[in-house]
């Protein structure tokens, strides 16, 4: 449109006109300019508009996700002999753990600021100690390769009761208080009702179409199931309802920098915890000297296609013996 108007005014220019006809053409060429000017910009900002709504839609279609990284805002000492499967803060700066590996099996209260082991309850040398979650004064505690789980009085840490659940393993365990939330290291998030400990409902975990395997432990945070995806250094934010995958908290920095300062014989990031009083986040690993209070960070760069993917999904993880 804008080309077809200036291609018109010479040729106007080489056909003279009376006085009063040349300033009539003159104000049509005029306003037929003003209406082409505002036609390309009419046009011109659609397109702009369309393609903001393309690209936004795109973007929420496409991820609608978020990406954060952790940053360090507190360091804890941490029992590097725990080999954490379950985590969880209670008040006053507490936490409780379960600890695996068979024969050094535990559950145990923590403090927070020293690290030290208030109380503890050795397990059974046959058993292999996995998630953990509190409601109320019990703890819930469950079990590797096993479908049999326990519940502890948070207090001294003895043993009230066993149970038996419809997972294929016990893997992660959390709780909004009413349901509890359960893993068994594959790629579904199951509801289990506390008292019967069947299966009330169960979602398979997915991002962009991948199912999340290999979910380990679990946090109730604002909401979302936090996990830890097992051999990765990634916590994935689930939405309860659907099992999407709303976000990814990717961490490599933390286990890099323990190996970095010597700390080689440390295993993968496992555990978080969430004190819901003031608003902090918790994470340790396996075997880890330190657990860590992060402030999260929403990560500005996108990633490139399949980045994620390959940072934290995994295969199925096989235990074979
Ligand atoms: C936390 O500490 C306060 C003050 O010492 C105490 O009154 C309260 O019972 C403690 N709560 C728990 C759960 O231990
Ligand atoms: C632990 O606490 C529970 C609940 O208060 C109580 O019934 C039990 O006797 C206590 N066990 C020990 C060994 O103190």
């Amino acid at each position: 449109m804008g080309a077809k108007s200036l291609k018109r005014r010479p040729i106007k220019q080489h056909n003279p006109e009376p006085q009063a006809s040349m300033a009539s053409s003159r104000r049509k060429i005029g306003s037929h300019r003003k209406v082409s000017v505002l036609l390309s910009a009419s046009l011109t900002i659609a397109v702009i508009g369309l393609f903001a709504i393309w690209s936004y839609s795109r973007h929420n279609f496409e991820s609608g996700v978020s990406y954060e990284m952790g940053r360090v805002v507190n360091e804890f000492p941490h029992d590097s002999d725990a080999f954490t499967q379950g985590l969880l803060y209670a008040e006053n700066d507490t936490l409780f753990e379960s600890t695996g590996l068979y024969g050094k099996s535990t559950v145990r209260k923590v403090n927070l600021h020293t690290g030290k082991v208030e109380v503890l309850q050795k397990m059974d040398d046959s058993l292999f100690g996995e998630g953990l979650t509190l409601i109320g004064e019990r703890l819930f505690q469950v079990t590797w390769l096993q479908k049999t789980g326990f519940i502890y009085d948070r207090d001294n840490l003895s043993k009230l009761q066993q149970f038996t659940h419809e997972m294929k393993d016990g893997w992660g365990l959390a709780t909004d208080g009413k349901v509890l939330y359960g893993s068994d290291g594959s790629s579904t998030l199951y509801h289990i009702d506390p008292s019967t400990f069947k299966v009330i409902s169960k979602q398979v975990v997915h991002f962009k179409g991948h199912q999340v395997h290999n979910l380990n432990e679990l946090e109730l945070i604002n909401g979302e199931i936090w996990a830890n995806v097992y051999m990765t250094d990634c916590i994935a934010k689930i939405s309860p309802k659907d099992g999407r995958v709303l976000g990814w908290v990717v961490l490599p920095n933390l286990r890099q920098e323990l190996i970095a300062a010597g700390n080689n014989g440390i295993d993968v990031l496992n555990g978080i915890a969430w004190d819901s009083e003031q608003k902090r986040v918790f994470v340790t690993g396996k075997l880890w000297p330190k657990l860590y209070e992060i402030k999260l960070l929403p990560i500005k760069k996108s990633f490139e296609e399949g980045v994620i993917e390959q940072l934290c999904l995994r295969n199925p993880f096989r235990f074979t013996t």
